[in-house]
């Protein structure tokens, strides 16, 4: 079986990952930060190893200004939501997905008797590129956020974060980074990119568990100004009824998800061990290799910019005369491979595409595939291709004969 959908969710995790989620189960277990016996201070200290990990990745200075949240999506919510007031202007681009475009959306169009804020998204290339010049030009007075998908998870595309970062330093407003494609499989540094809110997800390339993720809240940062998306315990200042104002505790009330920010510190040392730069040149031969195949294929279109070095390991495409989803079916059935079709909670990505409203099939390659998976993924596309009309029964419409259609 060949697992390509690695932009969905990484799999299959490094062997560090599971054997730390057991330990912690078996032998740790206790609540982090919460008790002072040697169970719950230990959960305390994986917690922070996790935290002191990620620093490390995205050259943070310190560890506490890495706050942990359920997913990317729940990160870039308590940026968006904690952060923006009425009458801010925010820029955004036409490739994010709708973990930001929905919240923004949200408070771009308030129910009744709120107040809003001022969206502009800018429209990228057909191949999903973002033009710099485009982005400072929205600038407004009144401009408080540029928010950027660092890479499409469409079509990998990689956006410019780093003059983002500059223009944003120019026009004194902040830059929140969506890195959930790009965190641990491409070069993340919040100095020398100039990022001030850096939303990550846990189970993709730091391939870490589901359920993991946070927010890297940067020094020029109001924290006064940031609200938490939810009150409640934290383990300190027990004797107080109000929040805590200070980091990380503001933004992480209730038990964390300790077992899987224990995977996920596993993860992220896997990552800083192999390091992110030759993760990032494997993957970019092999999404060389899986572009130059695909685009090689009569009958094909391949979106994007067609070149390894301006992307992620994410390759879209479509093939003639075949609906997305009966290709990502015949993929599974006929072929053991595991993509994914459709429109990847982007609309506003594939309209800039040119895919909407069909989608597209989706490669998504990790740091642990291989030159042979890509070729056979390639021969089984290019089989498909020639052959789009299905000539036989596939596996699973043959077991549904075994076992008779069943309501
Ligand atoms: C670009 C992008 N942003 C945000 C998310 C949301 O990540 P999560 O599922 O961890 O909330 C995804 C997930 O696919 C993504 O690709």
């Amino acid at each position: 079986m060949i697992y390509l959908d690695n932009a969905a969710t990484s799999w299959p995790k490094p062997p560090g990952v599971a054997a730390a989620m057991l330990h912690f189960l078996d032998q740790v277990g206790a609540n982090p930060g919460r008790s002072g016996h040697r169970l719950s201070v230990e959960a305390g200290r994986i917690v922070y190893q996790a935290r002191e990990a990620l620093a490390a990745l995205f050259n943070v200075r310190d560890p506490l200004r890495v706050v942990f949240a359920a997913n990317a999506t729940e990160a870039l919510n308590l940026a968006l939501h904690g952060y923006l007031r009425p009458g801010d202007h925010v820029i955004t681009s036409s490739m994010e997905h709708n973990s930001v475009m929905r919240p923004l959306r949200a408070l771009a169009r308030p129910p009744a008797g709120r107040e809003r804020i001022a969206l502009t998204v800018i429209p990228c290339s057909s191949q999903g590129f973002l033009d710099p010049t485009a982005l400072e030009a929205a600038i407004r007075p009144e401009t408080a956020l540029i928010v950027l998908n660092h890479a499409s998870n469409v079509c990998g595309s990689l956006l410019p974060v780093r003059e983002a970062g500059a223009i944003a330093r120019r026009h004194g407003c902040l830059l929140l980074v969506d890195a959930a494609q790009t965190a641990g499989a491409y070069p993340l540094d919040v100095e020398a990119d100039q990022i001030d809110l850096l939303a990550f997800t846990g189970h993709k390339a730091l391939v870490g568990p589901m359920g993991t993720g946070g927010l890297v809240i940067g020094e020029r940062v109001d924290v006064g100004r940031l609200e938490p998306l939810k009150q409640g315990g934290t383990g300190s200042r027990s004797e107080q009824q109000e929040q805590p104002d200070f980091l990380p505790d503001k933004y992480e009330s209730g038990t964390a998800n300790a077992v899987g920010l224990a995977g996920l510190g596993a993860g992220v040392r896997w990552v800083l061990e192999r390091g992110v730069a030759e993760i990032r040149r494997h993957e970019v031969e092999l999404t060389q290799r899986l572009i130059d195949g695909l685009t090689a294929i009569p009958g094909i279109a391949v979106y994007g910019g067609l070149a390894a070095a301006r992307q992620t390991a994410t390759v879209s495409f479509n093939l003639d005369g075949l609906l997305p989803s009966d290709v990502g079916l015949r993929l599974d059935e006929e072929y053991d491979i595991m993509c994914r079709v459709g429109l990847h909670c982007a609309p506003a990505a594939h309209e800039t595409l040119g895919t909407f409203p069909q989608g597209t099939v989706r490669f998504s390659l990790g740091s642990i595939n291989t030159t042979a998976e890509v070729d056979q993924a390639l021969e089984a596309v290019s089989t498909l291709a020639r052959a789009p009309i299905q000539n036989q029964k596939s596996r699973r419409s043959r077991s549904r004969d075994k076992i008779g259609n069943r309501p």
